[in-house]
């Protein structure tokens, strides 16, 4: 199982988009083993973003980022880096696939909605920046066994 961190940007909040989202990861299979609702610093954001350091937009993404609360999830699943891309959509809400969180509700190219880890690398960084490891649950779902079709021992 792979693990990547998601964050529902300050719009998203702001829009009081948070349970629509969350709703998403959580129906397509995604297991939420840390969560939490805070306001990052600029510092923080701009750690975040390193690999963008220089890109002509990089200090209004930092700004953005620490403009107000935020929720910060570590979902587990498998391929979940990928998978919470796709269900994320493209960079840009206006370009973004019907059907994806920015697609459905995203006009913005910077006002995105959400952040999700690019590979696995970003995603073990990025999820100790804002997570202790030890409070990352190891707790599984008892509906794995339907959601990824492992037959058990009272299955078929
Ligand atoms: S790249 O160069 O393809 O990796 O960049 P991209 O994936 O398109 O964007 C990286 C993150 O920067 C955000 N972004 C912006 N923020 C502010 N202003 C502008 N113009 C802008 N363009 C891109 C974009 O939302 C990405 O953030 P995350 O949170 O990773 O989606």
């Amino acid at each position: 199982m792979q693990r990547t961190l998601a964050i529902i940007k300050p719009d998203a909040v702001q829009r009081r988009l948070i349970g629509k989202i969350i709703s998403r990861l959580e129906e397509k299979g995604l297991e939420i083993i840390a969560l939490k609702m805070t306001t990052i610093s600029e510092d923080m954001a701009r750690e975040n973003y390193s690999v963008h350091e220089g890109k002509e937009y990089f200090d209004k993404l930092v700004k953005f980022m620490a403009s107000g609360p935020v929720v910060i999830l570590v979902l587990r699943g498998k391929n979940a880096i990928e998978v919470t891309r796709r269900l994320m959509g493209s960079t840009s809400g206006h370009e973004a696939d019907a059907g994806t969180i920015r697609g459905d509700y995203a006009m913005s190219g910077r006002f995105n909605l959400i952040h999700g880890s690019d590979s696995v690398e970003t995603a073990e960084r990025e999820i100790s920046l804002f997570f202790e490891n030890e409070t990352l649950l190891e707790h599984e779902m008892s509906d794995l066994r339907w959601v990824y079709d492992m037959p058990g021992e009272n299955l078929f």
